[in-house]
């Protein structure tokens, strides 16, 4: 059990705290279930980009999926073989491509025609060869909320089938492109597992259209996406998930990269907030706290269900009332409705399901410091990364004032 209590008081709030034990139970899962491939988890490095995160994994073997040339470096940082990283987005920009080749990663996944172009010229111009998959939207429903579903042809992921495979029969042509993977993703929060096999089957059939045209593959990259209980959801379980995927690739010779984010962070994070006042307007309580929107923006952004834990002393019988944050914005909320006491200041709420696209899509608006991040391995806490303090949001701003 871990101590939220103590860890708030030694580190003060807002916090964030990660069961490093939980992740390694996590990494274990799925990669277990894999176990009759040759197989790669790379971790999806958006989900929490912290380094300590992304090293614990590294140590477990895991590799990194990364969406910036900012988050390949983090996986030089913190270890990641090279051959273990791959590059996606649908945006890159040239000095992102140039590096990333520069940096001889697995691949680099491709979203697009013009930038398969693109790749070619850069990697042309250092006079190499860069080795890409492409990044396949099978205009599949993955049933998910709509600000994460990836793989409809509204979603702006990815290229249809047919040019695909015009992409594939180019970079087989090209002196300086290697196809070596294919790659989809169609949401993340997935709980259903059919419009994951569909993609599969769909994916997995390109594959073989190809291997007639002699464009042999090695890497099938199945995205990441699992959903994890934020409440009563029903989730996927690891290894039937693996067994489907597994099912499609019969007689394909090719090694499987998983990029689960959510799966491995999410439940090993809570965030801790502090009780600053009880506030009524009319008939509608609010309990105001010292975190906000800029610290964990998920209910905010996609009314995400975050469960809360109160830490109190209080007898009172709960009512319902809307958690809110200091940030000046209707909009700022960590729960609305929910059922608590009547709290005290100081009072300590534990925000859980916080380590996935918590921290790291925090901002300092309102000028907000980020929250320190804080790891539990083996009972004992470690501070990974210290709180932001004024002097570090406004260091840049200073620099230009001397002019
Ligand atoms: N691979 C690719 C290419 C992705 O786009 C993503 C997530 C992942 C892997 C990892 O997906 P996961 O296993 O974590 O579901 N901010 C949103 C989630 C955005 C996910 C974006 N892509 C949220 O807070 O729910």
């Amino acid at each position: 059990m871990i101590n939220f209590k103590e860890l708030a008081q030694t580190y003060k709030t807002p916090l964030y705290v990660y069961d490093f034990d939980y992740m390694t139970k996590q990494y274990e899962e799925l990669k277990v279930a894999f176990k009759g491939r040759k197989s790669i988890m790379a971790f999806a490095v958006k989900s929490n980009s912290n380094l300590s995160v992304i090293k614990h994994f590294a140590n477990l073997g895991s590799g990194a999926d990364c969406v910036s040339i900012g988050e390949v470096r983090r996986a030089f940082l913190a270890g990641v073989p090279k051959y273990k990283i791959i590059f996606s987005g649908v945006g890159k920009s040239d000095d992102e491509i140039r590096e990333a080749i520069e940096r001889d990663i697995l691949y680099i996944n491709v979203e697009s025609e013009a930038e398969l172009l693109r790749v070619e010229l850069i990697a042309k111009e250092l006079n190499t060869v860069c080795r890409i998959s492409v990044r396949v939207n099978p205009n599949i429903d993955p049933k998910t909320h709509p600000y994460i579903s990836t793989g409809l042809h509204d979603n702006k992921f990815g290229v249809e089938i047919d040019m695909a495979k015009r992409m594939y029969i180019r970079a087989n042509n090209s002196e300086h492109l290697d196809p070596v993977g294919i790659h989809f993703h169609i949401g993340s929060q997935l709980t259903q597992a059919e419009p994951i096999y569909e993609s599969a089957v769909i994916v997995a059939d390109l594959v073989r259209s190809l291997m007639a045209l002699k464009i042999e593959l090695k890497f099938f990259d199945i995205g990441g996406g699992l959903g994890v209980k934020y409440n009563d959801e029903t989730t996927i379980d690891p290894y039937n998930y693996a067994q489907l995927i597994l099912i499609t690739l019969k007689g394909l010779d090719l090694t499987v990269i998983c990029e689960p984010g959510r799966f491995l962070t999410a439940n090993a994070g809570y965030f801790l907030t502090k009780v600053l006042y009880e506030k009524q307007n009319g008939l509608k309580r609010f309990v105001v706290v010292d975190g906000a929107m800029n610290d964990l923006i998920r209910p905010s952004l996609y009314g995400a269900y975050h469960k809360i834990e109160a830490i109190t002393d209080s007898k009172t019988e709960a009512t319902i009332a809307d958690i809110v944050g200091p940030v000046c914005e209707s909009g700022d909320f960590l729960a609305k409705n929910y059922s608590l006491p009547i709290l005290e200041h100081n009072d300590l709420l534990v925000v859980h399901s916080a380590g996935a696209y918590g921290f790291g899509m925090g901002s300092n608006y309102n000028t907000r410091g980020r929250s320190a991040e804080i790891a539990i391995s083996d009972g004992k806490a470690r501070l990974i990364r210290k709180r932001e303090t004024f002097d570090d949001l406004v260091a840049l701003e200073l620099e230009f004032l001397q002019d």
